[in-house]
């Protein structure tokens, strides 16, 4: 309901339905045009922008002076008579195209400071900065993208609650100032003030709850759940972040996919668009092959092809040794890539060092046969073997998989941003299934889990897991669209000796599992049903459901990349007293 005590409609919702009704609006000066004794004025709400018309015809003469004077982003409330435009504005920004609202009477009720930033930008105008941006966030949210995001992100959310509670699933709220839950990141910590030295550790997710509500019998759970990892921040990743997070009872994996699946399609049903499921499978192993990533972009082609057993006996030094250690020569074929330019190939080659290779083999195919600085590398015979027709390129690497993964995976991207490349569809999702259950930290070779440590083997794996943990495979799933992931989960352990043999295969001796989780192998003693479940990371979605470059566009007031809150100020230092109380104090000098 948008009719108040203070207006009859909202800005953006005017129609030519209303014409001739007498109206009463509230909102902000979005742009001010004098016309020689005409003003018109363009006022914004969270609807959108309607344009208020004030001619001395119609607009009383001291309502005539305010409209001449009015700064940008001043609230007013105006009432007036809406009339047909003769010509719709030209500006699709304006909600109320085909209307204007005559005014005749004009009130300021909230003046404004002439603004450090511009909410309505001139044509060609360049935004400000993002950094000036987000210390003045209040302007910036009310530009009208923004608005639109932050609407959009209500939308989202209510659907999500709407699918969930069909489904059966009960919205919970788990605690905030909690215990260590591992998820990889590091924790953001609380100091007890009742109980000095001790801390709280803020949740990196409702991992251990929602395990312990299935274990309570709760059956089926979900919570829109804000979680806080300290971590180096990407443009994907925010310190503080939500989930859709749930979990179920008796269930096997395909009943978790099937309900994220269900969850996904009505998301992007509100956002406009239809979807179907369910969605294709890989298995990880499979999408590191094919594509080098454990989140392939299925938009497009550009597949792997391991052509080690076709390499010429006369392949460069270089080659042989990288491939006698267990490396595998392995290549990306490009159609119609024999007409890119040298400079073209060589932005490829600068993507696959970056991305840690030694160099990257190509070679064309002409009418003439192969020809380019990988033909003699690969040795004779090589390019025979994998095929092709005129016009097509090659692009190798020969390595250990730890090297030729990411670097076809950053060359493969870059062919996909190509102008001439056509996704062959809007909506790629896929599941990624089959996840290892552990995996090497490459410095000091520790087994470490490759999701968090709750999740359980793949029955046929489980006798490995304390004698060969690379091989095991994990019922870990992830949800994965355009190359993204959207989010993950597993079926979990519930029997607490298998648990306590996980916790032991990462290093945790007995009396440090009990320290830290002796609640839940305890839990799991009582009578767990099997169960598990998924989160998916909301921002993500929003902020690729509104096409928009980063997750400082979909949330309210975001972090930036060092973690801090520029508006308010945050983090920041507090007094020696404070500390005090909580039996602390830094050793951190001030500058
Ligand atoms: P995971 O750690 O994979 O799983 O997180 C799930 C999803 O949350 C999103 N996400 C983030 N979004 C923004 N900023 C961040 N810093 C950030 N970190 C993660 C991602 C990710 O896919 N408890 C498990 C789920 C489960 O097993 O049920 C978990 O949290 O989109």
């Amino acid at each position: 309901m948008s009719q108040t005590a203070f207006r009859t409609h909202r800005c953006g919702s005017l129609t030519a339905a209303e014409v001739g009704e007498t109206v009463r609006l509230g909102g902000w000066i979005h742009r001010r045009r004098d016309l020689g004794g005409i003003v018109f004025l363009d006022l914004r709400d969270r609807d959108g922008l309607v344009q208020l018309s004030c001619d001395p015809k119609w607009t009383p003469s001291k309502a005539m002076t305010l409209a001449a004077d009015l700064g940008a982003e001043t609230v007013v409330l105006v009432e007036g008579v809406v009339t047909q435009r003769v010509e719709p504005a030209r500006d699709t920004t304006m909600t109320s195209r085909e209307i204007e609202v005559r005014v005749n009477s004009l009130k300021v009720v909230g003046p404004a400071q002439t603004p450090p930033i511009p909410v309505a930008r001139r044509d060609g105008e360049e935004m400000a900065s993002e950094e000036l941006r987000l210390q003045h966030r209040i302007l910036d949210l009310r530009r009208p993208e923004l608005q639109a995001n932050i609407v959009m992100r209500h939308g989202l959310l209510q659907q999500a609650r709407r699918t969930l509670t069909e489904l059966g699933f009960l919205e919970i709220e788990t605690p905030i100032l909690t215990k260590p839950t591992p998820e990889g990141a590091r924790d953001y910590l609380v100091p007890s003030r009742v109980h000095p030295g001790e801390f709280y550790a803020l949740p990196q997710s409702p991992q251990i709850y929602k395990q312990l509500l299935m274990v309570a019998g709760f059956d089926r759970y979900f919570q829109i759940a804000r979680c806080f990892r300290d971590e180096d921040l990407r443009a994907d990743r925010q310190p503080e972040f939500t989930q859709i997070d749930l979990e179920a009872s008796f269930v096997s994996q395909d009943d978790i996919l099937a309900v994220v699946e269900r969850v996904l399609h009505d998301l992007w049903a509100e956002a406009g668009h239809n979807v179907s499921i369910p969605f294709r499978r890989l298995q990880h192993a499979e999408a590191m092959e094919r594509y080098g990533i454990d989140k392939p972009d299925l938009r497009y082609g550009f597949e792997i092809d391991d052509v080690t057993a076709s390499r010429g006996v006369d392949a460069a030094p270089f080659v042989v040794d990288a491939l006698g250690a267990g490396g595998r020569l392995r290549m990306i074929r490009v159609p119609g890539g024999a007409a890119f330019s040298r400079k073209e190939i060589d932005t490829l080659a600068d993507a696959a060092r970056a991305a840690g290779a030694g160099g990257l083999l190509w070679a064309r195919r002409s009418d003439g046969g192969w020809e380019g600085q990988g033909v003699k590398a690969l040795g004779s015979g090589t390019l025979e073997g994998v095929g092709g027709v005129t016009g097509d390129l090659v692009l190798a690497v020969a390595g250990p998989d730890r090297v030729t993964n990411p670097a076809l995976h950053a060359v493969r991207t870059l062919l996909t941003r190509r102008p001439e490349i056509t996704p062959t569809t809007a909506h790629a999702f896929c599941w990624v299934v089959d996840f290892p259950l552990f995996e090497q930290e490459p410095q000091t070779g520790t087994w470490v889990f490759t999701h968090h440590p709750f999740t359980s083997p793949h029955g046929d794996d489980i006798p490995f897991v304390q004698s060969d943990p690379g091989r095991c495979r994990a019922l870990h799933y992830d949800a994965v669209y355009n190359g993204n992931e959207l989010g993950s989960g597993s079926i979990r352990i519930t029997d607490p000796t298998l648990q306590a043999t996980v916790f032991r295969a990462l290093g945790l001796e007995d009396a440090e599992q009990r320290r830290r989780f002796g609640f839940l192998l305890d839990a799991l003693g009582s009578g767990a049903p099997p169960h598990g479940g998924f989160a998916l990371g909301f921002d993500r979605i929003a902020m690729l459901l509104a096409g928009a470059p980063s997750l400082r566009d979909v949330i309210a007031f975001p972090k930036t990349a060092a973690a801090r809150a520029l508006l308010e100020g945050a983090p920041t230092k507090v007094a020696a007293a404070d500390l005090a109380a909580l039996g602390l104090a830094t050793t951190i000098e001030d500058s």
